[in-house]
């Protein structure tokens, strides 16, 4: 096999932005360093397919949301055909350097995190890469409520924490476009929770945040919305706290508010709402495990907002109508919240459940019930930011 010449260490970079929009980008390597370059590859509409045997379970769930395409097999010649731009992220230089070769000769631009210095290209420093560290032997946790996935949604504390951040435990439901813009060299743990799929027991994650902090690492935990909105959050400030790790605690916008309010429905609204409550649906009426008072809940006049509900729709529409609530009041689905491809699908809880078999809605959704979801624009205008230029709306 004939060696393309790879650039020297020492040739001047040539900043440039690449607009990556539907376009074809392949990402070899389905451990931390593949799941870091796909997270910011796809939050910038780049078409991903990730080339592994084997990947992290936040690559496993962006490939059950059709956010990429997985190819599970090792790396073969010809994989970059058609491709814009590569990343060779195996962590095995043999394998790495093969497509780095075979991109070099295929004129792809190619992008070795684990050698930088033979990348054809390399990704554009970050604004993390500045800020003071911190002393070493100052081991604590940073919980931080990440917001429901758009990256302009983490506060400005949680941004902070990360930049400083030596490691970093995500979730699945998290921003992932954080982790692309991480410093080099930040730890990435991936403790993402697949539903009825893979997950990193809550031990395992209490015990890693323990870990790291205590040989005095700045750890950041960075989960989805808010850490104490079914987040599982005071769990683990109470392991770390038991275990002498001090913890701040930084709140995040949770998507039980953000994920109607972008879809135009407000969870209160002056002389039509007075009350919303948030409801956890990851388990039906009637189930032993079960701590709702379903039959209160179906009295209330206000707004009811499930999370975790896409499974039991139908179970907990019928309970809702059974103890007190019209039928005919009206519902909206919203899938995939601040992400390109955010929709909302309106019905009413008597065809809940047909409305979302018929629409396949997939998890991650919240849905409301309630008048709020009347006072809805009948066309939500999309946000200015161009990743969130896919929004549709369907009337189930
Ligand atoms: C385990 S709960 C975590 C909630 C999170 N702590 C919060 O405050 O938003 C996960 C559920 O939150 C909802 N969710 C989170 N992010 C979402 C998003 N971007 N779009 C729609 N639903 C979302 C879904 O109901 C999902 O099943």
């Amino acid at each position: 096999m004939s060696t393309a010449p790879l650039p020297s260490t020492s040739a001047t970079l040539h900043p440039v932005g690449l607009r990556l929009q539907g376009r074809r980008v392949v990402v070899v390597g389905g451990g931390s360093a593949g799941y870091r370059a796909t997270a910011g590859l796809v939050h910038a509409g780049a078409s991903v397919t990730v080339v592994s045997p084997a990947v992290v379970p936040a690559l496993e769930a962006m490939a059950g949301s059709g956010a990429l395409s997985w190819v599970r097999r090792p790396y073969a010649a010809g994989d970059l055909a058609d491709a814009w731009y590569a990343v060779a992220a195996t962590g095995d230089p043999a394998v790495d350097g093969a497509v780095a070769d075979d991109a070099e000769r295929a004129r792809v631009f190619c992008t070795r995190p684990g050698a930088p210095e033979t990348s054809s290209a390399q990704p554009a420093p970050t604004d993390a890469e500045d800020p003071p560290r911190p002393e070493r032997g100052a081991g604590r946790v940073v919980l931080v409520g990440g917001g429901p996935g758009d990256p302009g949604l983490i506060t400005v504390r949680g941004q902070q924490a990360l930049s400083r951040a030596d490691v970093v435990v995500v979730d699945n439901l998290g921003p992932r476009a954080l982790v692309a813009g991480l410093r080099p060299g930040v730890g990435i743990v991936d403790a993402s929770k697949l539903p009825r799929g893979r997950a990193m027991p809550q031990e395992e994650i209490n015990a890693r945040l323990v870990e790291h902090a205590r040989a005095g690492r700045l750890v950041v935990r960075l989960k989805g919305g808010d850490p104490f909105v079914f987040g599982r959050g005071m769990e683990e400030l109470v392991a770390c706290t038991a275990a002498g790790v001090p913890v701040e605690i930084v709140p995040g916008v949770t998507s039980a508010v953000a994920v109607p309010g972008l879809a135009g429905v407000p969870v209160t609204h002056r002389g039509l709402t007075h009350e919303f409550v948030v409801v956890s649906g990851h388990v039906p009426p009637g189930h032993p495990l079960s701590l709702v008072d379903w039959s209160a809940i179906g009295r209330l006049r206000g707004t009811v907002v499930v999370l975790m509900g896409v499974e039991n729709a139908a179970a907990i529409a019928a309970a809702l109508v059974e103890h007190g609530r019209p039928p005919g009041t009206p519902v909206a689905v919203v899938t995939d919240g601040t992400t390109a491809t955010q929709r909302t699908v309106r019905t009413t809880l008597e065809h809940l459940g047909t409305t979302m078999r018929d629409e396949d809605v997939r998890p991650p959704a919240v849905w409301v019930v309630g008048e709020v979801v009347r006072l809805a624009a009948q066309d939500v205008p999309a946000p200015a930011d161009a990743s969130c230029a896919a929004q549709r709306t369907v009337r189930g």
